[in-house]
């Protein structure tokens, strides 16, 4: 019987936008723990997607003169075209146009529908009229419509039975066994679970919108949005299409999400599931929004940064690093031109870039081009080694923990550790003596230890350039990240492979 697979999630994203920061940030987030599992030893399941129903990618489509399918198949390509050069290591692409989805959508509605789950009733409420859309009051005050434009409008629907589940979601979020993270977003979600839950309305009736899901009890109708779009994870993971991939990946591990969508995810989602008999997932991880100057990157805004200009002019690399170091999981972080050079020079140059090129070019200066035999076993006791060992321990807690800017920020301390060891030992001057060729010997083994290991740390956040940086040292990387970090792993004698500088300077735009 295999194991149980890891899980991880983003959203599916809308089709009536391009990808921008905000969602290339969640994908890559899921990438580096999905390639963190992996290189841990872990099975992994990693789904991302494209949420094509509704109002908005109908309206989208119709502006451009399309079909909305002909619409939805160009957007969502443009996201697998963007997360391609991100290296994002998906294993399900799911859209929710596709036919398996509607089948899985239709037979949960037929389900709750005989089970009395589901009922129709009369939803009340305000319309407004040219925008095609029910507006709550507090949509109206907060932003301030116009009211001539609202009609009341009365109309039979069909409404989830959402309320019951309450006390059942309350139980399973104290519990733990669905954990909402972090601490401050699980009481906001306890805070709304203190009120009453009111049914969800999950239909329309298709003379007003048909691009959605067919209600499989009444023709008249389609469900859209999040009633169609949260199947989705069962969906990806082989709800009622394949069982052994359900058992092996469902429940999900973790589905991440900005904080934005977090009732959608840890209210509706664990209610719809409870009354189909599924089980909940594991954790629910929101994250904060990358702001500019401030304020939510926004299309309407109109402060979206593309994640391709950034990756076209630093390197796909470079941009997986400044979104998962300067981000703290959880908190809100500016994207800022300034901040994104600050890491490229600091971090990946002069750190990372800076020691790889100084070990290489030593190796190749004092000991003819490759790794020296130490001495001392390994090189000897260092502050590097003694960093990589604390790095061994901790690494696997913060992978389970989610802080991957604090396994960043390890691997950097342990790169800055390794260039502290070349000034403290300058090698160059004990070579000079010949009776100092074992001193020699033992500092170039620990830095270029140093920058093997640290470049197998990094490996899942930027896979080119640790590759890179792998192949200058004569190191093929390895798939066992715990069997990498053990100090000692360069084998003496390797030869070095001199190469381009690992993150060459970007000029500043020009003003
Ligand atoms: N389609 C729904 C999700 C359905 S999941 C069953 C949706 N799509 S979305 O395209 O609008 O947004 C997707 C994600 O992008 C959300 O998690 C949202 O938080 C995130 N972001 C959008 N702008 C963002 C920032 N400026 N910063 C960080 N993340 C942001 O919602």
């Amino acid at each position: 019987m295999p194991g149980k697979a890891f899980y991880v999630t983003t959203p599916i994203y809308y089709v009536n936008d391009a990808p921008h920061i905000g969602t290339a940030y969640t994908t890559v987030l899921a990438d580096v723990i999905a390639r963190y599992r992996r290189a841990l030893g872990d099975d992994v399941w990693f789904l991302t997607g494209t949420d094509e129903h509704g109002q908005k990618a109908a309206e989208a489509a119709e502006k451009r003169g399309l079909t909305p399918r002909a619409h939805c198949d160009e957007l969502s390509q443009r996201f697998r075209d963007t997360w391609a050069p991100l290296q994002i290591s998906y294993d399900v692409f799911i859209r929710t146009t596709e036919p398996r989805h509607l089948r899985v959508v239709q037979a949960v509605l037929d389900d709750l529908w005989k089970r009395g789950e589901i009922y129709r009733g009369t939803y009340e409420g305000w319309y407004h009229v040219s925008d095609e859309i029910f507006v709550t009051e507090k949509e109206i005050e907060e932003k301030a419509i116009d009211r001539s434009k609202l009609r009341r409008i009365s109309e039979d629907n069909y409404f989830f039975r959402m309320g019951r589940q309450r006390d059942a979601i309350r139980e399973a979020v104290v519990s733990g066994r669905l954990e909402i993270r972090p601490a401050s977003r699980r009481n906001e979600v306890l805070g709304f679970l203190e009120k009453d839950l009111g049914d969800l309305c999950i239909s329309r009736p298709k003379s007003r919108l048909s691009w959605g899901v067919e209600l499989p009890f009444d023709r008249d109708y389609v469900t859209y949005v999040w009633f169609d779009a949260l199947l989705n994870y069962v969906t990806g993971a082989g709800y009622l299409q394949d069982d052994a991939t359900f058992a092996r990946t469902w429940p999900a591990d973790v589905h991440l999400m900005g904080k934005d969508i977090l009732t959608t995810h840890s209210v509706y989602w664990p209610a719809m599931l409870l009354a189909a008999g599924i089980p909940l997932p594991r954790r629910i991880l929101a994250h904060g929004w990358w702001l500019v100057g401030g304020t939510k990157m926004s299309k309407s805004i109109g402060n979206v940064v593309d994640p391709l200009s950034y990756a076209t002019k630093f390197g796909v690399d470079a941009l997986r690093w400044y979104l998962v170091r300067e981000m703290v999981v959880g908190q809100d972080a500016e994207f800022s031109d300034e901040r994104f050079r600050a890491r490229y020079d600091g971090d990946l140059g002069n750190e990372w870039g800076n020691l790889l090129s100084r070990a290489v070019n030593m190796i190749g200066r004092f000991g003819g081009g490759k790794v020296p035999s130490p001495a001392l076993e390994h090189g000897g006791p260092s502050e590097p080694r003694t960093a990589a060992a604390a790095l061994l321990d901790t690494l696997p807690g913060l992978v389970d923990d989610v802080a991957l800017h604090r396994v960043g920020e390890a691997a950097m301390d342990l790169l800055r550790a390794g260039n502290r060891h070349v000034d403290l030992t300058q090698p160059w001057k004990a070579a000079k003596d010949p009776a100092k060729g074992s001193v020699v010997a033992d500092a170039l083994y620990t830095i270029a230890e140093t920058v093997r290991v640290a470049s197998e740390v990094l490996r899942p956040i930027l896979p080119t350039k640790a590759t890179d940086a792998l192949a200058q040292l004569g190191v093929t990387p390895s798939g066992d990240l715990r069997a990498a970090l053990r100090w000692g792993g360069l084998v003496p004698g390797t030869a070095v492979v001199p190469g381009p500088v690992l993150f060459p300077r970007v000029d500043p735009p020009a003003r």
